[in-house]
């Protein structure tokens, strides 16, 4: 992808709209962690998006020879938010390059969340993904194009990526790799690729994950925080290593449906995770004393009923539950009778993955 493009200040009369995006959250299987500048990924990783966990932008812009750029104002549900609201604004002069037009444009951003912001589920993904994707939106409105089509998706999950590297995997529905690996065709730390659909067993066709809120709090500790401390983590050569077998593996298992080896690669990556987190120096512990319980709990359930039911974390304390669409009736009990006790207020949110971004104006 081309860094600098070229436009032509002298032809812009002034030109001026609004555009809308839904974008979900993704879930990831395999963990990015660590990473070099600019939001290039130490390792691959691989996830899909969600369905209920979504971000929705609307994005109206005046754009103008006569204007210089300014963001005219941000809402977060309908309230300012002065943290959220600069770090949008550095995001959006840092893409100038990208987006010429943008030098020469008033934007002004309403943001919807349908799940707390900063509760441990990345909404840092929702939401850079459908920035990028009403950037490009526009971009195209302005050269008479439609908003669609590979190259489209393709620049949005690469300028997703550089407001959070997990937002390029936020741009595509089914099974999405970000990372260069040479087990993916077209694969690149740039943005993030589909895997075909014969490459992924219907067993996984709307697998559920049901989102259990241990606690809601914002974390002591960022992702930024996290990714830095990996360049002089002890671990770090051997977590590549790990991360490639895994990615193999897990790919061969998507392909050919084993649900309880792809189960045991995804706990294998959440605990590496978290124990990566708690080796750093410094180290840190983000879990919470009931996300341990409710581990613990998951796995007598699965010994005791053969149920395949695994677990993932992010970086926080939120437990992912994934398990296939065949088994949802029987996690339905389980979830209410022991696991909705143990989450902060209650707090669960029975999700599966979903369609992709959405336009909506
Ligand atoms: O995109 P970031 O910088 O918020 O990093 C997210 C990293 C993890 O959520 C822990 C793993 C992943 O691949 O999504």
């Amino acid at each position: 992808m081309s860094d600098k493009q070229s436009f032509s200040v002298n032809k812009l009369e002034q030109t001026e709209g609004r555009v809308s995006w839904q974008s979900p959250s993704n879930i990831a299987m395999i963990k990015y962690w660590g990473k070099k500048p600019v939001q290039i990924p130490m390792n691959p990783s691989l996830s899909f998006v969600l369905d209920k966990s979504i971000v929705e932008i609307t994005m109206t812009y005046t754009v103008s020879s006569e204007n210089r750029f300014s963001l005219t104002g941000f809402t977060l549900n309908g309230s300012k938010n002065d943290a959220f609201s600069l770090r949008i604004e550095k995001y959006l002069v840092s893409l100038f390059s990208y987006f010429p037009f943008l030098e020469y444009t008033h934007i002004g951003i309403e943001s919807t969340s349908t799940f707390p912001h900063s509760a441990g589920i990345a909404s840092s993904a929702a939401a850079f993904s459908a920035l990028a994707l009403c950037l490009c939106d526009i971009e195209a409105g302005l050269a008479g194009k439609e908003p669609s089509g590979d190259a489209f998706f393709k620049k949005a999950s690469y300028i997703a990526r550089l407001g959070s590297g997990s937002a390029s995997r936020s741009v595509y529905d089914g099974m999405v790799v970000w990372g260069n690996t040479p087990l993916v065709a077209g694969s690149s730390d740039d943005y993030a690729v589909r895997l075909a659909d014969d490459e992924v067993h219907p067993i996984f066709t709307g697998i559920c994950d049901s989102i259990l809120i241990a606690d809601s709090r914002k974390k002591a500790v960022s992702s930024s925080e996290g990714h830095a401390l990996m360049h002089r983590h002890p671990f770090k050569e051997e977590r590549i290593r790990q991360v490639s077998d895994n990615m193999k593996n897990i790919l061969a298992t998507l392909k050919a449906g084993d649900f309880d080896y792809f189960g045991e690669i995804v706990e294998n990556e959440a605990l590496t995770l978290h124990s990566l987190m708690m080796s750093s120096r410094p180290g840190y512990i983000l879990m919470h004393p009931n996300t341990i319980i409710m581990l613990e709990k998951i796995r007598r359930f699965r010994e005791e009923t053969g149920t395949p039911a695994y677990f993932t974390l992010d970086a926080g304390p939120n437990i992912h539950l994934i398990y296939p669409l065949s088994v949802k009736a029987k996690m339905q009990a389980f979830l209410n009778d022991e696991m909705t006790v143990l989450c902060e207020n209650g707090q669960r949110i029975d999700d599966k993955a979903g369609k992709g971004p959405m336009k909506t104006a």
